[in-house]
């Protein structure tokens, strides 16, 4: 179990991202010198972007009744005004950099909801003061940043879960339990699907709008290049569809849909990557893109195994593993995992696993896979279920529970997924991934692994 019992400032911060500075004072220097803290009783937690999930998670983890809210920031003064109405007596902040520097030793955990690329310099200068954190998915924007993540969240023993909420849900557990009890044996490719459309081909937006009042577009734009405000472009939300703010279809859909195939088979990063979509334009994600990966076996996987993600509209593209009995139709998102004995469709989310051989359904017998029965009966409530993953975080904090998506296992996903990004950049081409160098043996793909910090 992991338990945070000191509070370090070493200097081991990853030399693959340097932390936003604030005033000319590093992280570490404003954490103060190390100190011995106590068993956590109650968790004094800081949020760090309340906009549309920022404010789920905000609600979630305040749920917890062992929970106190401390701290809320948001570069967009209404999102933030909204959050303190719920949260009155929690102190307000548009910089994470002054709030983490102001607050200290007052939170325990940190919660981030922002923009894709301020996960990692937000969640790294938290974590480098010592704090436990909650960040969404996916984990991070660039490679390097999901490695150095999962580094220093080790070095300092702290206590990490990404926002893949639905991790913890019943039947996204079932699935696992029914994989690796084998009933399909083993498994030699899964197909994951989501018609969502992250993906955006007009033209880069040509001059500037003026900034609202309300919005800090310096502190939004934040470690990325500097760039002139346009309205309805970047915030809200649709900086997904762009390259340097957000993960497209994939890194917003695939990180949870592929989250079950990825823990069920303990796969790590794959071997190759090759990405089918129209030529990139550098600005926005390209609307359709099929995805296919190539990994290395596991216990659970045939020996080489095959996952193939499809977005945008008309996914996924029909063929002979995705056909259902009784001519039934596919749901709408989901996965179906192909084995040696049958197959498995994960529909996503909130529905039972359904187990198909020779063109039949099956009727599942859960007494007969570890685990199952002990679950008790599926939870279809989602308002009921979502809390439990936030909760689990929370009771990891107080050593009564473990996370069951640490940045351990976060980073390696999100790393698989944003190696499937990367190679959007280059339709059609196999790319090569060799996870102990962290480098492609494709020279041009190597420069999208990372990108330079602005000082802001
Ligand atoms: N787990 C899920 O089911 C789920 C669902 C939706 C979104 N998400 C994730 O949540 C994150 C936020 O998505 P969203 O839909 O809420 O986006 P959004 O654009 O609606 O909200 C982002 C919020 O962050 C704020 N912000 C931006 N930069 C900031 C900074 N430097 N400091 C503080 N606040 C900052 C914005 O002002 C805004 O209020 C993304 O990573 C997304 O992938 C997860």
């Amino acid at each position: 179990m992991k338990r945070r019992t000191f509070i370090k400032t070493s200097a081991a911060l990853s030399s693959l991202v340097l932390l936003p500075g604030c005033g000319g004072e590093t992280a570490s220097e404003a954490a103060g010198t190390a100190a011995v803290t106590p068993p956590l009783t109650r968790l004094r937690t800081a949020h760090i972007g309340v906009g549309v999930q920022g404010l789920e998670d905000l609600k979630a983890v305040a749920s917890h009744d062992k929970v106190d809210v401390i701290a809320l920031c948001d570069v967009d003064a209404n999102n933030l005004e909204r959050a303190h109405k719920l949260f009155p007596d929690a102190k307000v902040y548009k910089d994470y950099r002054v709030m983490l520097k102001e607050i200290g030793e007052g939170v325990d955990a940190v919660v981030v909801a922002t923009p894709d690329h301020a996960h990692a310099p937000a969640s790294m200068m938290a974590m480098e003061m010592g704090k436990n954190v909650y960040c969404q998915k996916p984990l991070t924007h660039h490679v390097t940043e999901a490695r150095a993540m999962r580094e220093i969240a080790e070095d300092k023993d702290l206590v990490t879960q990404m926002g893949i909420q639905v991790h913890s849900f019943y039947d996204y557990k079932l699935a696992t339990m029914l994989i690796r009890s084998g009933i399909i044996g083993k498994v030699s490719s899964v197909s994951a699907w989501s018609p969502k459309n992250w993906g955006y081909d007009g033209p880069v937006p040509q001059g500037e709008d003026p900034v609202p009042d309300y919005l800090d577009w310096n502190l939004w734009l934040g470690t990325s290049a500097e760039r002139p405000y346009k309205e309805g472009i970047y915030h809200p939300g649709n900086w997904r569809k762009l390259v340097d703010y957000g993960c497209g279809t994939l890194g917003d859909m695939g990180v949870h849909i592929f989250d079950t195939p990825y823990n069920a088979l303990e796969l790590d990063v794959p071997k190759t990557i090759t990405t089918e979509c129209r030529p990139p334009n550098g600005f926005g994600f390209p609307e359709k893109n099929v995805v296919t990966y190539e990994f290395p076996g596991t216990a659970y996987t045939t020996e080489n195994f095959q996952w193939i993600w499809s977005d945008g509209e008309g996914a996924p593209v029909m063929h002979e593993d995705l056909k259902l009995p009784n001519g039934d139709a596919l749901p709408d998102q989901g996965a179906m995992f192909v084995g040696e004995k049958g197959r498995l469709l994960l529909p996503h989310f909130q529905q039972l696993p359904r187990h198909i051989v020779n063109g039949e359904y099956v009727a599942l017998d859960l007494a007969s896979v570890p685990g199952a029965v002990e679950m008790g009966e599926p939870v279809r409530d989602y308002a009921a279920e979502s809390p439990k993953h936030y909760h689990q975080f929370v009771d990891a904090c107080l050593g009564t529970d473990e996370a069951s998506a640490p940045f351990s296992y976060a980073s390696r996903l999100t790393e698989t997924i944003l190696l499937g990004v990367i190679a959007g950049r280059f339709p059609g081409k196999k790319l090569h991934w060799d996870s102990e160098k962290a480098q492609f043996a494709e020279a041009e793909a190597n420069a999208l692994l990372d990108a330079p910090y602005r000082k802001f």
